[in-house]
């Protein structure tokens, strides 16, 4: 029988195990998708711990929001789609019951765009979750332009990672933020035009002078937490910060120091709006083919090292995205 990762306690990674199950019918307007590549997201660990925002099925939740392979079986008025079709998925519904760990997932006919071509299944289960965020964020939300300066912290998350490379094939110019000096030269070779490293460089004086005391048009950032109005002054006057994220989970304080017009930004506001998604998939398809759009991934694991899978994630140290191969 097809198997799949679930859990049926919150808690550490070892809380995930794979178990054996029928495989999954498609219902009216949905297509089951067997699964090659899953993408390990921090929603993924926030379900694994319990503090995902919104109720799920305990014991037997399923896991995992993102995910490529190919369509397996179309499910009564689906149009467009055939078996044998290579996919993106663009959103589980209902990780708890769909969730992409496994070897097949039944998702409705819209959450699917084609797998671009060129992609192997490794970087096409890196892609959506990170670039659809990078790419929502930095342009429809903050309207990013050629030749705006953009500071993207955590840069070398699978976020920031792509936001460098969605500023890049925009023509913005991109100055990622790290923590460690250790990884500068790995974010220059990204695409970042220049990188501040924390753990030696003072953040404002440093984006002052790359920006001649301007300081950039837009903050897209991963973190807040109480350094969030001190990242908000390396901001041009009247410029825009974007919040993605919140790798340190310690309450963020308010930038008060000058205009500034700050967005809170979830990728779903996008992934479930069909219209945006095709905005979305024009796009990634467009920079996978020039080039200029290439998936980081960090390290890749099968099914069975789930665990190892989930404890690099709480690491949160590594370069780009983690995937599991089905
Ligand atoms: N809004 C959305 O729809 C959406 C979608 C996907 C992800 N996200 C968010 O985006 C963020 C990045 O997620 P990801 O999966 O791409 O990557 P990730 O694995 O969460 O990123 C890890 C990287 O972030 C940096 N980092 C970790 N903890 C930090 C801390 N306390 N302070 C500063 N930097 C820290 C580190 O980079 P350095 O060592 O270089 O500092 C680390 O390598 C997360 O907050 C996630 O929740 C949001």
């Amino acid at each position: 029988m097809p198997r799949v990762v679930v859990f049926d306690e919150t808690g550490a990674p070892d809380v995930l195990h794979v178990v054996e199950e029928p495989r999954p019918e498609p219902g009216l307007g949905e297509v089951r998708i067997r699964i090659e590549a899953a993408g390990v997201n921090r929603l993924d660990q926030l379900m694994r711990t319990g503090a995902y925002p919104r109720p799920f099925r305990l014991p037997h939740a399923r896991i995992g929001c993102e995910g490529t392979g190919t369509v397996d079986a179309v499910g009564a008025g689906v149009e467009g789609l055939a078996n044998g079709d290579p996919v993106v998925i663009t959103a589980v519904p209902a990780m708890d019951l769909d969730g992409t760990y496994a070897e097949y997932t039944v998702v409705p006919a819209t959450a699917v765009v084609p797998r671009p071509a060129g992609l192997d299944a490794v970087s096409a289960a890196a892609l959506w979750v990170a670039y659809g965020t990078a790419y929502g964020a930095l342009v429809e939300k903050a309207g990013m332009r050629p030749g705006d300066r953009v500071l993207v912290t955590a840069a070398s998350s699978a976020v920031g990672l792509a936001a460098i490379q969605v500023a890049n094939q925009i023509g913005a110019v991109p100055i990622a933020v790290t923590r460690t000096t250790a990884k500068k030269d790995a974010l220059l070779a990204a695409g970042a035009s220049a990188v501040v490293a924390t753990d030696q460089d003072d953040l404002h004086e440093a984006v002052g002078a790359l920006t001649g005391g301007a300081g950039v048009d837009i903050i897209l950032d991963s973190v807040m937490g109480p350094g969030l109005a001190q990242l908000a002054t390396s901001a041009r006057f009247g410029g825009t910060l974007v919040t993605v994220g919140w790798l340190d989970p310690r309450p963020a304080t308010m930038p008060t120091t000058a205009p500034l017009t700050i967005y809170r930004y979830m990728g779903f506001e996008h992934f479930l709006d069909p219209v945006v998604v095709r905005r979305i998939a024009a796009f990634l398809a467009a920079g996978v083919r020039t080039g200029a759009l290439r998936p980081t991934v960090d390290a890749v694991f099968t099914l069975d090292e789930v665990v190892e899978a989930h404890r690099r994630l709480d690491q949160a140290d590594g370069f780009g995205k983690i995937v599991i191969t089905i």
